[in-house]
């Protein structure tokens, strides 16, 4: 492991200003995303769709580093370039999926382990060849009846630990994404409690398993009320509970914490990006996205698979990247959306 590698490259994922585009949906994800907008999902349409985005001008205005999926990290552009070559033009440090999708757990109705431990020294070895520098594993836990159980918490948590482990040995920055989803009528309490129960237990097996805080990236759930609840708290309270939260939860010597959008608006992932860096300047981590959904919903209904929108849906994700770039030092704000 080197150290200084790791700590460098972490560090240049959260530069000012800056964050990181999920781009790394598995066939099944980006298949039902593109069945939303009348796409096919096929290899050609997933390539077109990727280098629309990654061809956009100047994304390395707002983009540190994008997260790829398998299939993307060796594919070519329509002029022959590698996807990754691009991505270093622009700048971009280029990253990657490694996880191998959250499974039922076993004897745990209604809960998700993330599976995908076994081979992946060898993984990253490939990944790292191919350019990688970074990479993502997702867990999943959810808010039900009854649920989430300790043994959930835990297990996830000592995955997270064996990949985050693993990465750093081959100087790989891991990105530990423990995502405590949105579905469901819960409170804004209940969501703070779980995930601060699941980042303590992630914390927790970090330290055991000796990684090297300096060298990764946390990216959680921000703290926030059901898709269903009745009552939905506002920006503010989403904003300072999710960062009061990660104060009791996360040790000062990660450099940055990049948050999934998890089904929220494209608007509102940067308005409470925004609120927390606006509310709290000060903090020990940079606070930073690292969405999917919400970069990526108006490009792709923009686009619909139709070449001839292209440059539309560039603008539109340009935008996008935009918004988010001033929500990094909390200078963003509604009016900015109409100005484009
Ligand atoms: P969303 O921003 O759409 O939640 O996706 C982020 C991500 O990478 C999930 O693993």
């Amino acid at each position: 492991m080197n150290a200084q590698e790791l700590e460098k490259t972490a560090r240049s994922l959260v530069p000012e200003g800056k964050g990181i585009l999920a781009a790394d949906e598995s066939f099944g994800t980006i298949g039902k995303r593109f069945e939303a907008v009348g796409v096919e999902s096929s290899e050609e349409s997933r390539r077109d769709y990727r280098e629309l985005l990654f061809t956009t001008p100047r994304i390395g205005d707002y983009l540190a580093g994008v997260i790829l999926f398998d299939e993307t990290i060796r594919q070519e552009a329509s002029d022959g370039r590698l996807l990754t070559e691009i991505l270093k033009e622009q700048g971009v440090i280029p990253g990657i999926k490694v996880d191998g999708g959250a499974k039922e757990m076993a004897l745990s109705p209604g809960e998700k382990l993330t599976e995908g431990l076994d081979g992946l020294r060898e993984r990253l070895g490939e990944y790292r060849e191919l350019g990688a520098r970074f990479a993502k594993w997702r867990a999943v836990i959810t808010i039900g009846d009854g649920i989430p159980t300790q043994n959930c918490i835990d297990a996830n948590a000592f995955v997270l630990a064996r990949y985050a482990a693993a990465c750093q040995e081959q100087d790989i920055v891991p990105i530990v994404e423990p995502e405590v989803l949105i579905d469901g009528d819960h409170s804004i309490e209940q969501c703070d409690e779980v995930t601060e129960r699941t980042l303590r237990a992630t914390f927790a097996r970090i330290f055991e398993a000796g990684v090297y805080l300096k060298g990764m990236l946390l990216k959680p759930n921000m703290v926030i009320s059901g898709k269903d609840a009745p009552e939905q708290a506002g920006v503010e309270e989403v904003a300072r509970r999710t960062v009061e939260n990660l104060s009791r939860s996360v040790p000062t010597a990660v450099p940055g914490v990049v948050f999934l959008s998890g089904g929220q608006s494209d608007k509102q992932a940067t308005a409470h990006l925004n609120a927390m860096n606006k509310l709290y300047p000060n903090l020990p981590w940079e606070l930073s996205f690292s969405y999917a959904r919400a970069l990526q919903d108006l490009p792709m209904k923009t686009w619909k698979g139709d070449a001839g929108n292209a440059e539309v849906a560039q603008q539109a994700f340009y935008h996008r990247l935009k918004m988010n770039g001033a929500a990094r030092y909390g200078s963003y704000s509604e009016e900015m959306e109409e100005a484009a």
